[in-house]
């Protein structure tokens, strides 16, 4: 296992990463918003409902205190209704449960219904700078290839593993936890792709076992037939 994986990517993500998206900030509302978003619908329609969406429900009380037709009328167009009914019970959790304030800790946020442990640990590292990591699919293909893990990740036992390697590679310094999450995102939707790996521009490539195996077509194993 290669200790600078943490370091390679917080250094390239603050060069060449994504800097300008709407919801790199701190505010826990604005970060769980977005993560909801972004678990079914691509950036470029986030990014278009995102604003709409909090001009209506600037934050979580407002949110909490709108019919839920409302809610569902502002979310139309983004699909999967239950992440907007999900939305609208979590909003009134914060305010009847957390006093109006989102948790700090993962384990505080996974509480929240439509929160999985990956979008918890998200909000928990992008809004408090907690170090907590993020492993959706995007996650599982780059430390496959990087990591040389043979499996399909949908798998129990190899998402556990994946889970606990992900822990294991977490930057060691807190400051730079939303860089690394974001570099871990960035890569994976940017550089590290499914199709074709842009592995001659990838910052992890001298450390990558697929790649130096030439295994990038193989990795992640896919789901067995
Ligand atoms: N996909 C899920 N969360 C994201 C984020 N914060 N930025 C970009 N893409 C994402």
């Amino acid at each position: 296992m290669y200790s600078s994986f943490a370091s390679r990517l917080v250094a390239w993500q603050r060069r060449h990463g994504r800097h300008d998206l709407p919801w790199q900030v701190k505010d826990p509302y604005r970060v769980w918003l977005s993560e909801i978003m972004l678990q079914q619908t691509q950036v470029k329609s986030v990014l278009d409902y995102y604003p709409r969406f909090l001009a209506r429900f600037p934050d979580v009380a407002s949110l909490a205190a709108a019919p839920a037709d409302d809610v569902l009328a502002q979310w139309s167009g983004l699909g999967y209704y239950s992440r907007a009914r999900n939305l609208h019970k979590a909003a009134r959790m914060v305010m009847d449960e957390f006093g109006g304030a989102f948790p700090a800790e993962r384990e505080q946020l996974e509480r929240l219904p439509g929160v999985g442990r990956s979008t918890a640990a998200a909000i928990s590292a992008f809004a408090f700078g907690r170090r907590e990591t993020i492993l959706d699919g995007n996650v599982k293909r780059v430390l496959a290839r990087c990591f040389g893990i043979d499996g399909f990740p949908g798998d129990k036992a190899i998402e556990k593993r994946m889970w606990a390697l992900a822990e294991q590679i977490l930057p060691a310094d807190a400051a730079d936890i939303g860089p690394y999450v974001q570099g871990l995102m960035d890569l994976g939707a940017t550089v590290c792709s499914r199709g074709k790996p842009a592995c001659t521009v990838c910052p992890m490539v001298d450390g990558c076992v697929a790649a130096r195996e030439g295994r990038t077509g193989e990795l992640p194993t896919p789901r067995p037939k």
